[in-house]
C-alpha cells in the first residue's frame, strides 16, 4: 500500500506520515528532508540557490546528512523552497522517491508533489491543511524549544512566503491532487489528527477495495 501525504509547511503532515506508517508498519520517506540536504550542501559550498546549476550540483549530497538535525532549520527550510522551485532540481530527486514508493510492500511518503507527480497512483492520498496563523504558532513553538529568539512575526512572514513558493513555482506546485481527501488539523490535537488520519486511509483503502 502506497500513502502520499502532502501539505504545507508546518500543517503536520509529517507527524500524521509518520504515524500512519508505524500504523502500518511502512517505512516512510520525508521528502523535504531530501531537498533539504541539497539546500544544506548548497549553503556549505556557498553557493547561489538562485542559481539552478548550483542547485543541481548540490544534488549529489552526503547521505549522513539525511539524519543532521542541522536540517531542521528554518534558514535551510527557506533555501530548500528555493531550490526545489528549479525544474532540474526536482528531475534529480524524482527517481529515488519514486523507488522508495514503489519499493514491495509499499511505504508512507510526505511533502508536497507526492500524490500529484511521485506516486499518482497511491492507494491513499491526504492532503493536510491548517490556517498559516496556527502553523506559524507551531513552528515558533518548536523553533523556541530548540532555543531560537526567532519573532513570531518573522516566522508568519516566512511561512506565508514559502507557501507562496511552493505553489505558484511551474513545476511539480504545491496543489491538493484532485482524488487527495482533505484533512484540516488547525483545530485537531495531535493524537486526533492521527486517528482521524488513520480512518481515512482505512476509508479510502476500504473503498478502493470494494470498486470492482
Ligand atoms: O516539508 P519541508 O518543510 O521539510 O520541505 C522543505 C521545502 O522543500 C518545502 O518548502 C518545499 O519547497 C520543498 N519540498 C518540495 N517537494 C516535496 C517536499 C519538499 O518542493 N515533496
Amino acid at each position: 500500500m502506497i500513502v502520499a501525504v502532502d501539505g504545507p509547511a508546518a500543517s503536520g503532515k509529517g507527524t500524521i506520515a509518520r504515524a500512519i506508517a508505524r500504523h502500518y508498519r511502512l517505512p516512510h520517506l520525508d521528502t523535504g528532508l531530501l531537498y533539504r540536504a541539497v539546500a544544506a550542501t548548497l549553503l556549505d559550498r556557498e553557493l547561489d540557490a538562485e542559481k539552478e546549476a548550483d542547485a543541481v550540483a548540490s544534488t549529489d549530497f552526503d547521505e549522513a546528512l539525511l539524519a543532521d538535525d542541522r536540517l531542521k532549520d528554518d534558514r535551510i527550510g527557506k533555501v530548500a523552497s528555493i531550490v526545489s522551485a528549479h525544474p532540474l532540481v526536482r528531475a534529480a530527486l524524482l527517481q529515488r522517491q519514486r523507488r522508495f514508493a514503489q519499493q514491495p510492500g509499499g511505504a508512507v511518503l510526505d511533502g508536497r508533489d507526492i500524490g500529484t507527480v511521485i506516486a499518482p497512483g497511491a492507494d491513499a492520498k491526504l492532503f493536510v491543511k491548517a490556517t498559516p496563523m496556527i502553523r506559524a504558532q507551531r513552528r515558533h513553538a518548536e523553533l523556541r524549544a530548540r532555543g531560537s529568539t526567532v519573532s513570531f512575526d518573522k516566522v508568519l512572514a516566512d511561512i506565508r512566503a514559502r507557501d507562496e513558493r511552493d505553489s505558484t513555482r511551474s513545476q511539480a506546485p504545491l496543489r491538493m491532487a484532485d482524488d487527495a481527501v482533505l484533512l484540516d488539523t488547525s483545530f485537531l490535537s495531535i493524537d486526533a489528527a492521527v486517528q482521524r488520519a488513520i480512518a481515512l486511509v482505512e476509508a479510502r483503502t476500504a473503498a478502493k477495495a470494494g470498486t470492482p
